[in-house]
């Protein structure tokens, strides 16, 4: 007799997993150290996992055929009504990131052609334009031997970038004002995810006063932009722009201001700390590799024979871009990502119960050492065509995957790729000896002492 869909569910496993304390569960743990957690997990118990927080049962899916089923062949069944969207739901809405069901692929449809490949090529030249003057910027403290803190520069880089991207020239007087704004709810939101029983916003707490103060300044810097543009439409050649001239095919109505605001923050700060913190860890990786780095600059050195690089080199920076896919690997900056099961699923063998919170982590799949050769060394060869065949789908997502893959994938890789090559066509970065680099899991995957770094100009090398 064939097996109904009842049987199939019985008969898949209960996944292995810590016991954990009797009240807490692995909470010890997880604080202690939250990557190590994730890793061991995956290295103990294998493709699917199960343990406690506190009363909570969590699972976390490791092998790359389930992380497929969540992201791409069962991806309705999962969705984003998990504490970490909440938390970020405070400032960022109802935007891309956070929403979910037909709403979520209503905005995905309006905002798509904003990212169409020709567009994003329209950005590069606003990408290396902000790198020259980050590097003019250097120039004082690079003539006095004086080290840097890149993990900063890099962040304050992709804000100039990405808000030039939204706002082309509108924002010249703002700009810090956003930025202010948005690093205080972007730490704020982090505490927060390792806090969760922090008293809500109607608590007049000072971080609550604080972050609410923060939300006002730059609703407001933001609604204010957005009414200049209703009353001159036209005169920009941006992404708001194009979010506001977006219509749905069926109404023909376009986005509210409230959703034009979600969207854009949601843009803003998907769009700047993640690209900050490769650039950061591909320069420490490259600091360490010195057979790497040369490799990349005799590449920058023979594409652009000097010149600035533009979209149009991308296709010859091929080692550049394994520099970058290989720095996602290791250090893949959104490191983890959780979903809610609608209903009963079963994964690679396991059963998956409805309401379940699963999570699945690139930063655990990336360094599976069944899948990938070497897992901890930093090898950008391995992304060559060559060796990349057979390996499976999903053993690599730093973008995620699947109808909710990162609309800013095309963006992020360009603005990496043409910031790389044109930092190793002038400077060679070095780590500062005795500088502590430690990751920390935060909301992203950042250096926990930024990371300290001398820039040597390639002339005078
Ligand atoms: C290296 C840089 C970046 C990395 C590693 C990255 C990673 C990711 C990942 C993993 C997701 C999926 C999250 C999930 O499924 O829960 C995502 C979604 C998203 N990213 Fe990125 N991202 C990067 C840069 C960008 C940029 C530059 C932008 C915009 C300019 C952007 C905008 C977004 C948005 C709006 C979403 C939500 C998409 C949706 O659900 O429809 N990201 N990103």
């Amino acid at each position: 007799m064939p097996m109904t869909i009842d049987d199939i569910t019985l008969a898949a496993r209960v996944p292995p997993g810590p016991r954990g304390n009797v009240v807490l569960g692995s909470i010890g743990d997880i604080y202690r150290d939250r990557l190590r957690f994730v890793l061991d997990m995956a290295r103990m118990y294998g493709d699917v996992v199960q343990y406690r927080v506190a009363h909570l049962r969590m699972y976390q899916v490791n092998h790359p055929a389930g992380v497929e089923r969540m992201l791409h062949d069962n991806h309705r069944n999962y969705s984003k009504d998990v504490a970490t969207f909440k938390t970020l739901k405070l400032f960022l809405g109802n935007g891309l990131f956070t929403s979910d069901g037909d709403f979520w692929r209503h905005q995905r449809r309006l905002a798509q052609p904003a990212f169409h490949r020709r567009r994003v090529a329209s950005f590069g030249e606003l990408m290396t334009y902000a790198t020259q003057q980050m590097l003019e910027r250097w120039q004082a403290r690079v003539s006095r031997g004086q080290p840097l803190d890149v993990a900063r520069e890099f962040m304050r880089l992709t804000m100039e970038v990405v808000t030039r991207a939204l706002f082309s020239t509108s924002v010249e007087r703002n700009i810090d004002t956003i930025g202010r704004a948005i690093t205080t709810l972007v730490n704020d939101v982090t505490f927060r995810f390792t806090f969760p029983f922090y008293p809500p916003l109607r608590v007049p707490t000072s971080r609550n006063r604080r972050f609410l103060a923060a939300r006002a300044t730059l609703d407001s810097v933001v609604y204010r932009i957005i009414a200049e543009r209703r009353r001159r439409p036209a005169e920009h050649d941006d992404l708001l722009a194009l979010l506001m001239e977006a219509r749905d095919e069926v109404t023909g109505e376009g986005m509210s201001d409230k959703q034009l605001r979600d969207e854009v923050i949601t843009l803003f700060v998907a769009g700047h700390e993640t690209t900050a913190n490769a650039l950061t860890w591909a320069s420490y990786l490259l600091s360490t590799h010195v057979a790497v780095a040369r490799r990349l600059r005799a590449e920058v050195d023979g594409t652009l024979q000097g010149g600035v690089p533009t979209a149009t080199d991308l296709p010859n920076l091929t080692y550049t871009r394994m520099v970058i896919d290989e720095t996602l690997r290791l250090y893949p900056p959104a490191w983890i990502t959780n979903r809610r099961a609608i209903e009963d699923d079963i994964v690679c063998g396991y059963r998956i119960p409805a309401d379940a919170i699963v999570s699945i982590s690139p930063y655990v799949t990336q360094r599976d050492p069944t899948l990938w050769e070497n897992p901890e060394g930093f090898d950008p060869d391995r992304f060559a065509p060559e060796r990349s065949i057979g390996r499976p789908h999903y053993a690599y997502f730093p973008f995620g995957g699947g109808p909710r893959q990162c609309i800013g994938k095309g963006f992020a890789l360009m603005e990496s790729t043409l910031v790389l090559a044109l930092l190793a066509q002038r400077c060679q970065l070095h780590l500062v000896p005795g500088r502590r680099v430690q990751t920390v899991a935060m909301a992203t995957l950042r250096p926990r002492y930024g990371m300290w770094m001398t820039a040597h100009p390639r002339s005078s090398l």
